[in-house]
């Protein structure tokens, strides 16, 4: 069993879905989770699930991650609380589809800003406590949309692409202060963002998957789990699709 014995992992967007699922996983490890979400209702039933399932409390701080301001506040927060902070997932994200020539500047804006901006601040302030640390290891949530790209999906497919290529530039900058840096890149997985599409869609997309299901959160918590491990220590730079071969 890989362990988290008392790390301190803040992963983002875990009031529901993936986010939470690699909270609950963590938490299952051994770490310590420092929840963070925009919705405070959502924050409040993930940290007592986790707990009613671990035993573990976690710290929960309402934060939009696409803002600087309450990126610092929520890091600042969580570095008086425990002095440290061992493992970041930047894990929110949205969807705002459209063909691209329908596609307002505004939702191309809103999205590059939650799934792509996000990860740069968060990776900027909390890389400064993992050098000083000399320790540390930063798991982005991508998509296989952002290697393959989506008919419909250009704001979201352009700020995957572009987790991916910010993930590979941490983790040149930041291997010789110990700190790894790697993305997961998921397919079709069941959650609340999935739930929306419409039938005719999943059936279409579930024919494209060699494993002949969908995803699950726990699917991709389990590789967050490995990468966020002492086990993955000279792994870095790299993308772990999780898609049941749907992408090779
Ligand atoms: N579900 C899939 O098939 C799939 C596939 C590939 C990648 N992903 C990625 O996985 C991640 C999680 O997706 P999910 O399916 O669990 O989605 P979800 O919608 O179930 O959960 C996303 C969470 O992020 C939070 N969030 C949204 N905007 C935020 C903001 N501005 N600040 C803070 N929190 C915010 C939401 O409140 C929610 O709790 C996303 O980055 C998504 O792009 C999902």
């Amino acid at each position: 069993m890989l362990s988290l014995d008392n790390k301190i992992a803040l992963i983002t967007g875990s009031g529901r879905g993936i986010g939470k699922e690699i909270a609950l996983t963590f938490a299952k490890a051994g770490a310590l989770p420092v929840l963070c979400d925009v919705r405070e209702e959502l924050l409040q039933e993930a940290r007592t699930e986790i707990l009613q399932k671990t035993g573990k409390d976690s710290l929960a701080f309402v934060c939009d991650v696409a803002n600087a301001n309450q990126v610092e506040e929520t890091v600042k927060k969580t570095l008086d609380t425990k002095g440290r902070i061992d493992i970041l997932v930047n894990n929110a994200g949205v969807t705002r589809d459209q063909l691209l020539v329908m596609m307002s500047e505004s939702d191309w804006d809103l999205v590059l800003s939650i799934n792509l901006k996000s990860v740069f601040l968060f990776t900027k302030v909390v890389a400064k406590a993992m050098m000083k640390q000399r320790s540390g290891r930063i798991v982005n949530i991508a998509s296989i949309i952002g290697i393959m790209g989506n008919a419909g999906q250009a704001n979201y497919a352009a700020s995957k692409g572009g987790v991916i290529a910010l993930t590979k530039t941490t983790a040149r900058e930041l291997g010789k202060r110990g700190i790894t840096a790697n993305a997961i890149a998921p397919g079709f997985i069941q959650t609340a963002m999935t739930d929306k599409l419409k039938d005719e869609i999943k059936q279409e997309l579930q024919s494209q998957i060699p494993l002949g299901r969908l995803g699950t959160p726990q699917d991709v918590a389990n590789a967050a789990l490995f990468l966020a491990s002492d086990e993955a220590g000279y792994i870095s730079g790299q993308v772990i699709q999780v898609c049941g071969g749907m992408l090779t």
